[in-house]
């Protein structure tokens, strides 16, 4: 793996080794790398988790963070992504992170540099790390991915969460179906579309997204209260969802929109754990793409437990 920009071109394999491993720093931790890394956080887009839990996860793995904040950048005279992507490449970062309101761009600059390049969201494109701690969360919860039927919930149009996570879901061996307000349909995603409360009776995993707004042509009224009866879970809902059945949501939540708030930290919601291990996922990673070279190996993995 030289790369981590979409869940398009991970086999079953390489997936379920990095679900594996992340859940593996979850319970065991790891030892930091020995050999001095930089890493390169280029968030052009706003993001509270994904940044900080990559972070928090290089730090974890001894790696130093090159901090880069658009406004105090020379982003503001003018320069390119690719020739900033090029600048941190040249004064020794070891790999980028990159989030970017351009579709693609992640996978157009993994193709111009040397060194590796993660996704951290590309527009409505992909957020393939969102994906993998949500497979990692499904994963503790399940031990196993084939059978499963997990719904993906909500503005799907917009969302990089459910492009990532459907393509992934798929290679896994689950059977995914969306759910959505009409408009917000994507027919290039070849799933099946059922009502919310076809939804609730068959999910195992209902994966509810936040409404894309500042991504919306037309101003949506989150707040409108006939949302979260129509499209969002409620309360009487939540009630008739399977017993084992659990609930993900990528956040930022818009509480009493998607999902009533008081079934944020329910007792099926894993919405805090998804928070948690995407540190671990993050992790898995970053050691992969740092210490694989390009082959993926579960045996170079586990020489450094
Ligand atoms: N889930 C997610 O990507 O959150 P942030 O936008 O806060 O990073």
């Amino acid at each position: 793996m030289e790369h981590f920009v979409t869940m398009k071109d991970k086999t079953e394999t390489e997936i379920l080794q990095l679900v594996r491993r992340a859940h593996h720093i979850s319970q065991k931790g790891v030892n930091p790398l020995q050999e001095q890394y930089f890493a390169a956080n280029l968030f052009f887009e706003p993001s509270t988790r994904t940044k900080m839990s990559f972070v928090v996860a290089e730090r974890k793995l001894g790696i130093e963070p090159l901090d880069f904040m658009t406004d105090v950048s020379s982003v503001t005279k003018g320069e390119s992504i690719y020739d900033t992507a090029k600048t941190f490449e040249s004064i020794g970062a070891n790999f980028i992170v990159l989030r970017h309101q351009q579709e693609n761009i992640a996978n157009q600059l993994a193709e111009s540099l040397s060194i590796p390049v993660i996704n951290a969201g590309d527009g409505t494109g992909e957020h393939p790390t969102q994906s993998l701690l949500d497979l990692v969360t499904i994963y503790q919860e399940f031990k196993q991915f084939s059978g499963l039927k997990v719904v993906i919930a909500g503005d799907i149009k917009h969302s990089r969460v459910a492009r990532s996570n459907a393509i992934a879901l798929s290679t896994l061996g689950c059977e995914v179906y969306l759910t959505g307000k009409d408009e917000w349909h994507d027919e290039s995603l070849p799933y099946h579309y059922v009502s919310m409360d076809e939804a609730i009776e068959i999910a195992d995993v209902l994966m509810l997204l936040r409404i894309q707004h500042e991504r919306h042509q037309d101003q949506f009224n989150l707040y409108q209260e006939s949302y979260l009866e129509k499209y969002g879970l409620t309360v009487e809902r939540e009630a008739n969802m399977k017993k084992h059945a659990i609930i993900l949501h990528p956040a930022p939540v818009n509480r009493g929109v998607e999902i009533d708030t008081k079934l944020v930290e329910c007792e099926r919601s894993r919405i805090f754990k998804q928070m948690k291990n995407g540190v671990v996922a993050r992790m898995a990673v970053i050691e992969t793409l740092l210490n694989q070279g390009g082959n993926f190996n579960e045996e170079n993995f586990n020489k450094r437990q």
